[in-house]
């Protein structure tokens, strides 16, 4: 598939890009000098690739090896020199601190176990984002923010709820109604 200039490879084992990942996607592209930045659950490294024009380095990491693959493979196709890619389980393989972290993550709280879970299940307390939040602070630089998607199926207020509860600010700075639920993109920084 193609977004903008961007050739991207899919595959059935990793997260194909749609409506959620364009929506962040397209919202990165309209930002300048994002200096160090994170992608957190990478997939096919649609929001590293898109990032990495107007950043110094991007690293890219996901749980699942089959998307780390992919998305080295999507950045030397693309002829991309400034973006790496790690497996790593939330932060567990991160040492960094960046500018920028963005999160599109798996937004559906439920605890689904079959293969191809970690796509879209983020535990029905919604686990990973609380983990994800916990951690955050630790890679973030001076200044730095978090640019993350979620739906209205994953609860604005209880996500919102989440990042006060670890001194983050939480501002919706996009907005997409779909038939089924309401996407959002959040702008989080930490509490000055
Ligand atoms: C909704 S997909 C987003 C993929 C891609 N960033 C995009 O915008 O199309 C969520 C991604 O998070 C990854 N993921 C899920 N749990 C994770 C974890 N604990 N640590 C790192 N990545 C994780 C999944 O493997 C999947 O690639």
């Amino acid at each position: 598939m193609r977004f903008g200039a961007l050739e991207i490879l899919t595959n059935d084992e990793v997260y194909e890009p749609r409506g959620d990942s364009f929506l962040l996607a397209e919202f990165l592209e309209g930002m300048k000098d994002l200096g160090d930045v994170l992608d957190m659950g990478t997939g096919s490294g649609i929001q590293a690739l898109v990032a990495s024009k107007n950043a110094k380095n991007v690293l890219g990491v996901d749980v699942n090896p089959e998307a780390v693959k992919l998305a080295r493979k999507n950045a030397k196709i693309n002829g991309i020199r400034n973006a790496s890619f790690v497996v790593s389980d939330l932060f567990e393989n991160v040492k960094e601190k960046f500018d920028l972290i963005i999160f599109n993550p798996p937004y559906l709280p439920v605890d689904d176990k079959i293969k191809g879970a970690e796509q879209w299940s983020c535990g029905k307390n919604l686990e990973i984002i609380k983990r994800f939040a916990r951690d955050a602070k630790n890679h973030l630089k001076e200044n730095g923010n978090i640019l993350m998607v979620i739906s209205s199926i994953t609860g604005l207020k209880g996500v919102k709820k989440i990042f006060e509860e670890f001194e983050f600010k939480v501002e919706a700075v996009g907005k997409k109604k779909i038939p089924w639920e309401t996407l959002y993109i959040l702008e989080i920084k930490i509490k000055s």
